[in-house]
């Protein structure tokens, strides 16, 4: 494994993911991990991230110095190439513009870290400090024109540090240094693949669970149902999934579901679903406003859980479905905290459990997935459309009611169909049909119609914190509306949101 130490850069997931497309298993830790805790860990490689600050201010994090007394590689970027250079006597100055955006760089092809990169690439640069003079021992290995040390190392102790970013895609060959640096530097064999992450993870489970009593709460979504596979394959039949089919999810879904997980699929576990829709329904009636909306559903899944898992007994287990970009934006591998997610740390109070199972802890999204591939799951349900808890209920605008619902269900199952033939669906960030409470005049045949409006959402996004309107083919939406107005019974015309992340959110509500 490789350690990626944290230094609080922004680009820091990206090292960790390009790492892991290298085929090479890493962590992301806290800058100021014991060097105890890191020989303990027997790296093949340490990355130190870029981060916000100066070498010289007073909070900036340093790792400690005997870090290089280990022998173990490291590869510095940007604040971690500053940083090495300082706290092995170098110097670093801050130069007087910002170096800032794609640069071409001269690189020396003979270092073991661009071996079969072109002398002259381009690199993304964004710095404001630069290295001013090496470290003893340190030669340049690459320079750009406002930079003359774009990289630098001390191949015996097998130290490297680059200015750029070889993380990002604007440097063309990045992920060939990366790679040259896990597979030639660090000697990576770079077999870390999704099989075995699986195998070593349904050991770990069986080790962790013994004899004990396992509850999952099932949504559908990856995270999930592939936590619950995982699970299920491990301890099979000790394995409880609570499915709470509260009406609001999309056409066909609670049966897809069940399909996969119920007694008819090949998993080996308890699977319980509980229709209580009605139920939902009835709390909804007359409920306009959104956040009341969600507070009711909220409390109402809980309640719901509760009492199917007062059924079981005593559960020894929860497992969550955490992932690790929650992980690490939880702070837990950073000096700065940037949000808490809901997910981490917030333990359900509901049941009674002695512990906690996070299976996907360590996994990206599409790790995620690759591992629902792996484990047999079908593709419909590894490659869903994120999908928030309260379901339909934030694409209803106002009150909900089942012949809304229905409606909602039948239109979105519709746009989801055509982008999928389109081929669009995996470009998309996310994508969903809305069900506003305005309705309007309309001519259908002879007849006058007076029916609600659909509105149609895609967006663009990398972190779903800001997003951006996808610009869909003007023939596809036009296909989307006409079928949707003559399939969907109550529906005489189709809206196309181009609103962005701000100003608009993603959901409707
Ligand atoms: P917004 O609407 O806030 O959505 O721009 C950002 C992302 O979060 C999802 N979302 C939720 N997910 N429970 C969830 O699990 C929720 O209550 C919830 N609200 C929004 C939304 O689908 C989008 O991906």
């Amino acid at each position: 494994m490789v350690i990626v130490l944290d230094f609080g850069g922004q680009y820091n997931q990206l090292i960790a993911r390009r790492v892991r497309e290298c085929n090479v298993y890493c962590e992301v830790l806290p800058y100021n991990l014991s060097v105890e805790k890191i020989k303990e860990m027997n790296p093949k490689g340490i990355i130190f991230t870029g981060g916000p600050a100066s070498v010289y201010a007073e909070e900036a994090p340093h790792c400690d110095k005997k870090i290089f007394e280990l022998n173990i590689p490291i590869l510095g970027i940007c604040y971690g190439a500053q940083l090495m250079t300082h706290l092995l006597s170098g110097q670093v100055v801050s130069a007087d513009v910002r170096e800032y955006g794609k640069t071409e760089v001269s690189a020396n092809v003979n270092s073991k870290l661009f071996k079969d990169v072109t002398e002259n690439s381009i690199c993304w640069m964004s710095h404001t400090d630069r290295i001013e003079q090496l470290p003893e021992g340190f030669v340049v290995s690459a320079k750009s024109d406002s930079c003359p040390v774009a990289a630098m190392e001390h191949a015996a102790k097998n130290l490297y540090a680059v200015q750029f970013h070889p993380e990002v895609v604007h440097t063309q060959e990045g992920t060939k240094m990366l790679r040259n640096f896990l597979y030639e530097v660090c000697g990576c064999a770079g077999d870390w693949i999704m099989s075995s992450f699986v195998e070593e993870s349904i050991q770990a489970i069986r080790d962790k669970v013994g004899s004990g009593k396992v509850l999952c709460a099932l949504s559908g979504g990856v995270d999930s149902s592939v936590a619950a596979v995982l699970l299920s394959k491990a301890v099979g039949k000790q394995l409880t999934c609570i499915f709470v089919d509260h009406g609001l999810l999309r056409k066909n879904e609670g049966d897809e579901v069940e399909k996969v997980f119920g007694p008819e699929g090949s998993l080996d576990l308890n699977f319980v679903r509980v229709n209580v829709q009605e139920r939902f329904y009835s709390k909804l009636a007359g409920v306009e406003e959104p956040e009341a909306k969600r507070k009711i559903i909220g409390e109402e899944f809980i309640r719901v859980f509760e009492e199917e898992a007062k059924k079981i007994g005593t559960v020894d287990f929860l497992v969550q479905g955490t992932i690790y970009p929650d992980v690490i934006e939880s702070g837990l591998g950073k000096s700065a905290v940037i949000k808490s997610h809901h997910n981490v740390g917030g333990l359900p109070d509901y049941v009674d459990f002695k512990e906690i199972i996070e299976p996907l802890r360590l996994l990206f999204k599409d790790e995620v997935r690759k591992t629902g591939l792996e484990l047999g799951l079908p593709e419909y349900l590894v490659y869903r459309q994120p999908f928030p808890g309260p379901g339909l209920a934030i694409r209803i605008i106002g009150e909900v009611t089942a012949e809304k619902v229905a409606i909602l269900q039948d239109a979105d199952f519709i746009y989801r169909q055509e982008l999928e033939n389109a081929g669009l669906n995996k470009e998309i960030g996310q994508y969903f049909a809305a069900l506003t409470n305005m309705r309007s005049v309309g001519v259908m045949g002879d007849e006058r119609t007076y029916d609600y409006a659909i509105a149609l959402r895609a967006v663009t996004t990398t972190d779903f914190m800001t997003a951006e309107a996808a610009e869909l083919p003007w023939d596809i939406l036009g296909k989307c509306s006409n079928r949707i107005v003559n399939e969907v019974k109550s529906v005489n015309r189709v809206l196309y949101d181009c609103t962005g992340k701000p100003p608009a959110t993603i959901e409707f509500e």
